[in-house]
C-alpha cells in the first residue's frame, strides 16, 4: 500500500524551503514551514507570494490558484506544529550535525508511518537516516534551484529505506509535475556529483589568474553555451552550499581531485555566500552584479 501524502512539513524556510513549499502547496498540498528563525519564515513567505504573483503576471497560474496555494501554507514555529504531518522534507544548511539534530527533534513529534526526507545536496542518506528512528521510513528527495522552474528531482534510497516509501515520494514528487532521476547513495549523488567539480574547478580557475570573473563566465556561457556562468552559478547555489558539497565529495571520495578551492574556502569565511549575502564573486548590492576579481 502506496501511503497518502497530504500534509508536507517543511524544515529550512532558505532559498529552497520555500521553493519546495510553493510547489507543494500549488500541487494541492497542505504546508507547514519551519526555521528556526520566526523572521526567516515571514521572509520564506514574502518570497512565495512573490514568486506566485510573478507566476500569475505570467499567466502560468490564475489569481485563484495563487489564493488557494497561499491558504494552504502555514507556520510551523514550533517543531512540534509538523506533528500531524505525512512528509516532512529538512531542508536547513548543508552540515551534517545541524540536520542530525532536527531528526532528533522531530522524531518524537512525528505520527509513527510518517516519511522523512531530506533535501540534502550531497549528504549519505544512509548516515541521516540511521539518525532517526525510522531509517525504513526516510529518503532523499533532492530539488534542483529554482523549485518553481526546475524540472528534476533526484530520488535517493538509503540502505534501509522500504519499497513503500520509495513509492510514495515517487507518487509525490510526479503530483509536483517534476521529473525523477533515481541515484544511488554516492557522495553528492549525480548532479553535484557532476557539476560541483565544475564550479569548483572555475573557481581554481579565478585563483590561479587563469581569468578575471567575467572572462570565466563569458567563456563558459558562450564556449560551453551554459545557460549561466558558472562563478554566477555558484553565487546562485550559495558559496556555503558549495563548499560543503565540495568538503563531502573529498572526504567521501578521499580523492585530491576534490579538494575545496583555497578561494572558495576564504569567501565563505569572509562570510561572503553570494545572492544570499548580496556578495559573492559578483557585487549585487548596486543597480546590476559587478564581478569583484
Ligand atoms: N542552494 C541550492 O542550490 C540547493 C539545491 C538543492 C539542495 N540544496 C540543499 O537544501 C538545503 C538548504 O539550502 P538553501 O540553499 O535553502 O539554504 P539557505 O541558507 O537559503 O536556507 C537554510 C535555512 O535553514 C534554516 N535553518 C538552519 N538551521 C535550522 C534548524 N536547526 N531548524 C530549522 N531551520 C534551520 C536557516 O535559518 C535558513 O532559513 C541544504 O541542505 C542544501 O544543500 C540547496
Amino acid at each position: 500500500m502506496t501511503a497518502t501524502i497530504k500534509t508536507v512539513g517543511i524544515i529550512g524556510a532558505g532559498q529552497m524551503g520555500n521553493g519546495i513549499a510553493h510547489v507543494c502547496a500549488l500541487a494541492g498540498f497542505d504546508v507547514k514551514l519551519n526555521d528556526i528563525s520566526p523572521d526567516r519564515i515571514k521572509a520564506g513567505m514574502a518570497t512565495i507570494n512573490g514568486n506566485m504573483a510573478r507566476q500569475v503576471s505570467k499567466k502560468t497560474i490564475s489569481e485563484d490558484e495563487r489564493k488557494a496555494a497561499l491558504a494552504r501554507i502555514g507556520p510551523a514555529e514550533k517543531i512540534e506544529d509538523l506533528g500531524a504531518c505525512d512528509l516532512v522534507i529538512e531542508s536547513a544548511v548543508e552540515k551534517e550535525e545541524a540536520k542530525r539534530k532536527i531528526f532528533a527533534d522531530l522524531c518524537p513529534v512525528l505520527k509513527p508511518e510518517a516519511i522523512v526526507a531530506s533535501n540534502t545536496s550531497s549528504i549519505s542518506i544512509t548516515r541521516l537516516a540511521s539518525s532517526t528512528d525510522r531509517p525504513e521510513r526516510f529518503i532523499g528527495i533532492h530539488f534542483m534551484n529554482p523549485v518553481p522552474l526546475m524540472e528534476l528531482v533526484e530520488l535517493i534510497r538509503g540502505i534501509a529505506t522500504d519499497d513503500a516509501t520509495f513509492d510514495a515520494s515517487k507518487v509525490f514528487v510526479t503530483k509536483l509535475h517534476k521529473t525523477i532521476a533515481v541515484s544511488e547513495d554516492f557522495p553528492a549523488f549525480i548532479v553535484n556529483r557532476i557539476l560541483l567539480p565544475m564550479i569548483n574547478e572555475a573557481i581554481y580557475t579565478l585563483y590561479e589568474g587563469v581569468g578575471n570573473v567575467e572572462a570565466i563566465d563569458t567563456a563558459m556561457r558562450l564556449g560551453a553555451h551554459h545557460p549561466m556562468g558558472p562563478l554566477e552559478l555558484a553565487d546562485f547555489i550559495g558559496l556555503d552550499t558549495c563548499l560543503s558539497v565540495m568538503q563531502v565529495l573529498h572526504e567521501g571520495l578521499a580523492d585530491s581531485k576534490y579538494r575545496p578551492c583555497p578561494l572558495l574556502v576564504k569567501y565563505v569565511e569572509a562570510g561572503w555566500l553570494g545572492r544570499k549575502t548580496q556578495r559573492g564573486f559578483y557585487d549585487y548590492r548596486g543597480d546590476k552584479p559587478v564581478p569583484t576579481r
